[in-house]
């Protein structure tokens, strides 16, 4: 495995390889197993395996974690490797945003839900980032988890809307044992939060089959707020069923629902989702 710090280096070793199929894995690092999986995906389906780590600032509210957010480089090179992969680009923020073009993406309507409508801004940062790393690595394919749904879904729609040459993989949520969705933000959880933190995943699993038993939105909300609410000390941002991947109010053509919900606890901010499949 290479590690790569410049775009002028990593430019000129992906000309080697424009006739292979390349895999691509953005990530924010401290790697675990959720990053893993893609890693993994990624190896199986391509010749070449590019990872970036980068805690991209454009993504980043000025109150949110940028400079507290977890990093450990010598653990991610190590599982980077263990995955198989094949370049591991490691910019700083000089290098990757050298100048202020005052030009900007906007991820729009679908940026005004769910996380987006706490989150100002963040989804046309991941924008940011993404549009250059494609072009920089030019993927055949790039792996993204259905832990982060609204941002799939935007990347998705993004990469269809102005025909990015990438094809866009979904890989399913890694979880501990207990359900809670691995985040390298867990670490910021005290441990009667991380107790605590199992919750969000079972008021989804408590909405989604409340939903699938009787088609009642409302009560299937009200019952996994509530959930929340009884065996948590976090506030909860928003517990939501949204169709997928449009994010429209659920009606009865819709094929996919996705129940998400967002958790303040004390350090973090806590995310996850459940995807019903109607048809
Ligand atoms: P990060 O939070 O590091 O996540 C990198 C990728 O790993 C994302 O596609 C995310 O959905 C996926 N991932 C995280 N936890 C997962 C889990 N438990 N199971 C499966 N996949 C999981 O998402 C970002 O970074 C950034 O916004 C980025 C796309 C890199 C742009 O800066």
């Amino acid at each position: 495995m290479k590690t790569v710090q410049t775009i002028k280096e990593l430019i000129s070793i992906m000309d080697n390889y424009q006739d292979k199929l390349i895999g691509f894995v953005p990530t924010m690092g401290y790697l675990h197993e959720g990053h893993q999986s893609l890693l993994i995906k990624a190896r199986q389906d391509n010749d070449v395996v590019v990872a970036s780590i980068f805690v991209n600032p454009a993504q980043f509210g000025p109150n949110e974690d940028l400079d507290r957010y977890p990093r450990d480089l010598a653990h991610d090179t190590a599982l980077a490797k263990e995955a198989g992969v094949d370049i591991l680009f490691v910019p700083t923020a000089e290098e990757m945003y050298p100048f202020e073009s005052g030009i900007t993406l906007h991820a729009g309507e679908l940026s005004t839900k769910l996380c987006g409508a706490t989150r100002p801004g963040h989804f046309d940062g991941v924008l940011k980032v993404i549009t250059k790393l494609f072009h920089l690595v030019k993927p055949t394919s790039a792996y993204f988890g259905q832990k982060d749904a609204q941002q799939l879904a935007i990347i998705e729609t993004f990469v269809n809307a102005y025909n990015f040459p990438v094809k866009i993989v979904r890989i399913p949520t890694i979880r501990e044992i207990d359900g809670l969705a691995k985040s390298s933000r867990n670490v910021f959880l005290s441990e009667k939060e991380r107790a605590e933190a199992v919750h969000l995943f079972k008021a989804l699993t408590l909405a989604t089959d409340i939903w699938k038993d009787t088609k009642n939105i409302e009560e299937a909300l009200i019952k996994g707020k509530a959930h929340i609410e009884k065996n948590t000390t976090g506030k909860i941002d928003y517990f939501e069923a949204l169709s997928y991947p449009n994010l429209q109010a659920v009606s009865n053509q819709v094929d996919h629902v996705l129940f998400a919900t967002a958790v303040f606890f004390e350090k973090a901010r806590l995310i996850d989702n459940i995807i019903v499949d109607v048809k």
